[in-house]
């Protein structure tokens, strides 16, 4: 089967199979009149011009095409919702203070607890549904809503089970998001190190572990342990650092290795210089920023510095509740002064390589899948531009429309 996608008015995508930084990042590819043939899922060819024949043929309607969007880093399975927050938030409350009210992360722990798998699973698949409406063909999901052994089993197993419904998830084990209220911190330490990740990578649930290193929750060398011990068991480390404060996260994802670090809102340019000197990928969250009402964090320093830059939504029930990676891209070049091309790279091509897909992900290229979106914009500045609507037409997943009407 050879689908050919005809008539796009723009194509846009970045190129290569790596994260890109510096001026690399917002050096993309960008085509009038262009086509691209897709061959057994994948991308045969691109071009401009007439197109070559396919067995079927797919009009873009002249609008702008890029390569499906790649959500790095969200916590798409939990119980409840925290809307009753909102008020406490409007009062002024921090995000630390609410948690400390017995709100927070811990009151989504309580409800995932108390959740069924499948009741998790129905709720995320829905989530996962609308992500893709809004252009994210890729994703990585954490647990972390568990804080014992069997509910983030539970969670791990609801991102396997979501894999059949898109099979380009990454799972992560979060289970350093918070300390459990019925433990010691030190006896929380030991059971992650020596039971929680032993058992996870035994079971095959999880590719990467992360931990939220920040003030009042992991310490820089908590995290260095627990990571040092998921990379012992096979799992790749990632970091939430310098949300609310620098407190060493940046240089402990250097020291061990991480394949990215996420948040960054509050980093300083030793920070910056400890991700570039470390080869890590920055995962910026600015919706997380918009919705807290803090800082969004230095992404103009870290392209100047030479650091590869992803954004992504970061959605969770507490801190941003809100799938719209297209939000999020606008937040990005607004707030984090990026170019609308450096943020196609930054949700796209770096999103990927920020979760181990960039080889088959992230672009649109000869021998990449072919997951695309069809938006209704004539061109990049426009998507970014038209921002709070949705703008996809229809989204593509190894060339098959998975939403939208197909126009043929
Ligand atoms: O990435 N920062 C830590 N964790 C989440 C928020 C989780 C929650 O509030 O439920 C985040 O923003
Ligand atoms: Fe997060």
């Amino acid at each position: 089967m050879k689908r050919i996608f005809t008539n796009i008015g723009e194509l846009a995508t970045s190129q290569g199979r790596t994260a890109l930084c510096g001026k690399a990042q917002g050096n993309i590819k960008r085509l009038q009149s262009a086509w691209i043939l897709e061959k057994n899922c994948m991308i045969d060819s691109v071009g401009t011009g007439s197109p070559p024949a396919a067995d079927k043929v797919i009009d873009c309607g002249g609008k702008l095409v890029t390569p499906g969007l790649v959500d790095c880093h969200t916590h798409l399975v939990f119980g409840g919702w925290r809307e009753k927050e909102l008020a406490m938030k409007l009062a002024g409350k921090s995000y630390l203070e609410i948690l400390a009210a017995g709100g927070g992360i811990l009151s989504t722990v309580r409800e995932t607890r108390a959740a069924s798998e499948d009741a998790l699973y129905e709720k995320a698949s829905r989530l996962l549904s609308e992500a893709m409406s809004y252009g994210t063909t890729a994703m990585e999901i954490k647990s972390g809503y568990g804080l014992d052994l069997s509910t983030e089993q539970k969670q791990l197993r609801v991102i396997k089970r979501l894999k059949e419904q898109n099979s380009d998830l990454a799972a992560t084990f979060l289970g350093a998001h918070a300390f459990p209220p019925e433990m010691e911190r030190e006896a929380y330490m030991d059971f992650l190190c020596e039971t929680a990740i032993p058992a996870i990578a035994a079971d095959g649930l999880a590719e990467y572990c992360d931990v939220f290193c920040d003030e009042g929750v992991f310490t820089a060398a908590q995290a260095e342990r627990i990571l040092l011990c998921g990379k012992r068991f096979g799992l790749i480390p990632k970091l939430h650092a310098d949300e609310i404060r620098e407190i060493g996260g940046t240089e402990t994802a250097a020291k061990v290795g991480a394949i990215s670090c996420d948040h960054l809102s509050e980093t300083g340019v030793a920070g910056i210089r400890a991700l570039k000197d470390g080869g890590v990928i920055a995962v910026m969250l600015p919706a997380t920023s918009f919705y807290l009402q803090k800082p969004y964090g230095n992404f103009r320093g870290m392209i100047d510095a030479g650091v590869p830059v992803a954004v992504a939504t970061d959605m969770n029930p507490g801190s941003t509740p809100n799938l719209s990676l297209p939000f999020a891209m606008t937040a990005a070049c607004l707030y984090g002064r990026l170019t609308p091309e450096e943020v196609l790279t930054a949700a796209t091509l770096n999103g990927a390589a920020a979760i181990g897909m960039a080889n088959r992900l992230g672009t649109l290229e000869s021998g990449k899948q072919a997951d695309l979106v069809v938006w209704d914009a004539d061109n990049l500045e426009q998507l970014i531009y038209r921002y709070g609507t949705n703008r996809t037409l229809r989204v593509y997943k190894r060339g098959v429309c998975q939403f939208g009407k197909e126009r043929v």
